[in-house]
Order: structure tokens, then C-alpha cells, then sequence
């Protein structure tokens, strides 16, 4: 079977972000001029998504009218001749890709939002993608590198990368059965172990391609940590029952959820962005100058 569908859970309330995320989306803060969700969603289609379901909240209208059309804007940039970027804002969704929207009417976590999409996916696998986690895979976006391994082995797949021993209790936490490729079965899966008790040091990040028995594993997962309904738990349920995978993708990823990992992914896009690339170096050659 093809992933056709992503769901991208942009319920959360974005608390490490306030006061910024009060009014505003955490999911549309900007990495130098495009917002987080627009990179999750160019992600999603670079693996040949092409149906996008957003579990959004009532102060996330933002995200639906990025990805709507602005007639107003629309017929301003081309009354005045600025024809790159009425193209740019046209651009932001290709032909022939749909988008959904459904309300997670209180913020009950990540596999409560999961489940929230389940009467939009019939039987078949779909892809969840969290906007905060920003990942430049470079040749390759890391659903694509996902959807690669789904189509050989038809199971559900996360992505995983090697994390600090002390940031165990910040991730889901997997343990595989073999540790000599970078595509593994998973043997078993814990939400925000103690370092002491932490499975391994692969933590799972904001990507996932899951078969649709997990709804019946989320109908039935209760509370977990931070007394939420956590996919990780689900998926614990699901491994029994089905194979699972981890992928440890080629890329790099910034916790854009956190300060400072949106502050580095800021830096390195800025880096490689054509318009201020240049300038942008010389302005840190200069604060690096300041700092001992
Ligand atoms: P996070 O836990 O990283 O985001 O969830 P948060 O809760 O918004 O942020 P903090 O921790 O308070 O700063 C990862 C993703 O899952 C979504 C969030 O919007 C984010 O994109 N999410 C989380 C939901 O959609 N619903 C939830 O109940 C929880």
C-alpha cells in the first residue's frame, strides 16, 4: 500500500514559546521567512503526500489561512507587477494536493490529536509529521527516506536518532533488536525514561508511518506521561501485534519546540538562505568576535 495522507498535529499550546505562542501558532513561527509548518508540509509532499490533515485548535486559524488562498494579497502583488512573489504565495501548495482540518478540542496530547484524525483515514497507513521538529534531510527529505523502507516492508516506521544519555526524559525511547544497520526492528518503545532506565540512546523524532491498527491501541491507551495520551504508548501496544521499525534517517534535525533549537536551525537556514546568506556570515563573524 502508498502513504497518500499525513496528519500534522498542531493542536499543542506551545507553552516553552510564550509569551510569542499566546496568539500565534507555535507551527507558524518562521525559520528567516518561511514558518515551521510550511517546511513539515514540504517534507510531507517531497514523499509523495498528497492529502494533508491538520489537527488544529481554536487559536490555530493562522494555519489554515497560510495554506488558503489571500485574494486580497494576491491581486495587490500582481497589480503591482511583483510577479516572484505573487508566485511564491501561490506556490506555497502545488496542484492536486487537498488539505482537511479537524479540532483536538483540548490539548490531551499527541496520540489524543493522532486519534482525532481517525475518521478521515479509512483503512490504510498514513504519516504524522510534527512541525517542530525541522529536519533538513538534504538529498532526500526524511518521509521520503521513510516511505523508501514502508513500501519494502509494510510496517510502521519512526524515526529515531542517536540523543545525549541525559535527554532520555525528553523523548519516546526505543530499544531495537539489532544494532549493526540504520533500519531496525523495534523491540521495545518507552515515553521519557529516567537516563538510569532509558532503553538505549535512540530517541524517536517528530516523524512516523503508522498502519491503522494503532487507532485501536490509542482507543485504548489511557493517560501516560504528563498525564496525556501518548503515541508512544500506543505504539509500545502495537508492537506486540505488528513489526515496527526504526529509521535512523540521513539529516539534520532541530528541536524547533525548544529556545535554543530554534535558534540553531535559524542560524544554519539563514546560512544557506540565497537573499542574506552573505551578510548574514559577516553579521556573525562579528557577534562571534563579542563572545569570549
Ligand atoms: P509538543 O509537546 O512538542 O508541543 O507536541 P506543545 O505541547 O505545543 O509545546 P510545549 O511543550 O507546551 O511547548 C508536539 C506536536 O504535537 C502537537 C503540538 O502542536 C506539536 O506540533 N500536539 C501536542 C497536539 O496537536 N495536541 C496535543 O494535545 C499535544
Amino acid at each position: 500500500m502508498k502513504v497518500t495522507k499525513a496528519i500534522f498535529p498542531v493542536a499543542g499550546l506551545g507553552t516553552r514559546f510564550l509569551p510569542a505562542t499566546k496568539a500565534n501558532p507555535k507551527e507558524m513561527m518562521p525559520i528567516v521567512d518561511k514558518p515551521l509548518i510550511q517546511y513539515a508540509v514540504e517534507d510531507a509532499l517531497a514523499a509523495g503526500i498528497t492529502e494533508l490533515i491538520f489537527v488544529t485548535s481554536s487559536s490555530k486559524r493562522a494555519i489554515e489561512d497560510h495554506f488558503d488562498s489571500n485574494f486580497e494579497l494576491e491581486a495587490n502583488l500582481f497589480d503591482r507587477g511583483k510577479h516572484d512573489l505573487l508566485e511564491l504565495v501561490q506556490g506555497i501548495l502545488p496542484a492536486g494536493i487537498s488539505c482537511a482540518y479537524i479540532r483536538q478540542k483540548s490539548p490531551q496530547g499527541l496520540g489524543h490529536a493522532v486519534l482525532c484524525a481517525k475518521q478521515l483515514l479509512s483503512s490504510e497507513p498514513f504519516a504524522v509529521v510534527l512541525a517542530d521538529d525541522l529536519i533538513d534531510g538534504g538529498q532526500q527529505s526524511c518521509l521520503q527516506q521513510m516511505v523508501t523502507v514502508f513500501e519494502q516492508t509494510q510496517a510502521s516506521i519512526v524515526a529515531v536518532e542517536k540523543i545525549a544519555p541525559a535527554d532520555t526524559k525528553k523523548y519516546g525511547v526505543v530499544e531495537i533488536e539489532s544494532t549493526s544497520s540504520h533500519i531496525a526492528k523495534i523491540a521495545g518503545i518507552v515515553e521519557k525514561p529516567e537516563p538510569a532506565v532509558a532503553p538505549s540512546n535512540l530517541g524517536v523524532v517528530g516523524r512516523y508511518i503508522l498502519t491503522p491498527a494503532i487507532f485501536d491501541m490509542l482507543e485504548n491507551t489511557a493517560k501516560g506521561s504528563g498525564g496525556e495520551i501518548q503515541l508512544t504508548d500506543a505504539i509500545a501496544k502495537l508492537l506486540k501485534k505488528e513489526t515496527v521499525m526504526a529509521l535512523q534517517f540521513k539529516g539534520k534535525r532541530y528541536d524547533c519546540g525548544s529556545k535554543l533549537g530554534y535558534l540553531e536551525a535559524t542560524i544554519a537556514y539563514a546560512l544557506k538562505h540565497p537573499e542574506v546568506a552573505g551578510d548574514f556570515q559577516a553579521l556573525l563573524r562579528e557577534f562571534a568576535q563579542c563572545v569570549n
